[in-house]
């Protein structure tokens, strides 16, 4: 029994001699004093030794433990105080070690830059719901049921009956103009209103075409507005988006809740009308679609026609982006890959 007290002693002042921190001084405290450490367990054993040994065994045993006791102590001092000089000589005038930074996407630089350019022309930006009912997706919208307009829309049911429903009656939105009706329905005139967000269509991926992509709406309703408004807010806008150069141009079109309604384009920015890749030798980009508010979409939110016009549009976000930077494939705005959205930081 002598020896193993000893060795007790001789193998804790060896572990203290080979620790290396903080932590390993810690564990070591616990390994020889803790409730189960090797002098703790001796000590306990003492009262099993013959009755002539205890005395002597008892006070070795509490010797090892404070000799223990004190090196455990004195080691653990040294490696904070060495800590702390360390801590002091850091020298925290020097610059910190730069990390990564976040981009934002290039369709939310967009977005916020249009957002940016309504606000400065007096709009609000509103927002609405993704998943809508057929009646703001499409009736209030001038497109009862059995309507041909409806096939144009590619449309997702989501097989889900709200209460009092009926089947079929929900879609993920097709366009952000379901948020026109929201927004009339929730405000009288003067509405000077701008609505992003995403829209859903069955539509197969090919390089101008996904499947989820982003519209913005706007809508102007207000006592004497007149087409000659449409054009020049449009004009102002798509300027301000591209440059002054860009000529803007409107072409008869049609869309069940405007009348009359046209197709917008800019004149090619990377040809000048030359003709290109881009443009498919026209000179010309598709940009939006617009339009003089329909009659009928006044009288399904309850607004007096007679009072009151007014004009909407509706614009592609992802198509703007890949005319903005230059994306040749709207496929590529949508790989998750950092390299192409770094580009913008
Ligand atoms: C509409 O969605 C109308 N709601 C726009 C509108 C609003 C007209 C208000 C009049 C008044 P359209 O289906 O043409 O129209 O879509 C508008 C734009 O969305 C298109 O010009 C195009 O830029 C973009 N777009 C359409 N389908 C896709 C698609 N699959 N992927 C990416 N962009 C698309």
């Amino acid at each position: 029994m002598e020896t193993s007290i000893e060795q007790i002693l001789e193998e804790a002042l060896k572990a203290l001699d080979d620790a290396s921190d903080v932590e390993s001084v810690k564990a070591l405290s616990v390994r020889y004093l803790g409730r189960k450490g090797a002098v703790t367990l001796f000590l306990r054993s003492i009262s099993q030794m013959p009755p002539e040994k205890r005395a002597a065994m008892g006070k070795r045993a509490n010797d090892v433990k404070n000799t223990i006791d004190k090196a455990l102590k004195d080691t653990l001092r040294r490696f904070e105080t060495a800590q702390t000089d360390l801590e002091a000589r850091i020298d925290v005038t020097l610059p910190g070690r730069p990390f990564p930074l976040g981009s934002l996407h290039p369709i939310s630089r967009v977005t916020m830059e249009i957002c940016d350019i309504f606000v400065r022309l007096g709009f609000d930006i509103v927002e609405g719901p993704e998943v809508e009912s057929d009646w703001y997706n499409f009736e209030a919208l001038n497109m009862p049921v059995g309507h041909p307009a409806r096939g144009e829309w590619d449309t997702l049911f989501v097989d889900h009956v709200p209460p009092g429903g009926e089947p079929g009656t929900t879609v993920l939105r097709t366009h952000t103009s379901p948020v026109q009706i929201r927004t009339m329905l929730d405000s009288e005139p003067p509405i000077y209103i701008v609505a992003p967000g995403r829209v859903f269509r069955r539509d197969t991926p090919d390089s101008t075409h996904m499947p989820v992509f982003h519209q913005i709406e706007g809508l102007l309703v207000d006592e004497g507005v007149t087409f000659g408004h449409l054009k020049a807010t449009l004009e102002t806008f798509l300027h301000a988006l591209f440059s002054d150069e860009v000529d803007v141009r409107l072409r008869p079109g049609y869309f069940p809740f405007t009348e009359p309604s046209a197709e917008v384009d800019i004149s090619c920015i990377f040809c000048d009308k030359k003709g290109c890749g881009v443009c498919s030798g026209s000179g010309w980009i598709e940009i939006l679609g617009a339009g003089m508010v329909d009659p009928r979409v006044f009288e399904a939110v309850g607004f007096d026609s007679d009072r009151y016009t007014g004009f909407a549009f509706g614009l592609g976000l992802d198509r703007v982006a890949m005319l903005v930077y230059g994306i040749p494939d709207l496929r590529q705005l949508f790989a998750g890959d950092q390299r192409l959205t770094r580009q913008f930081a």
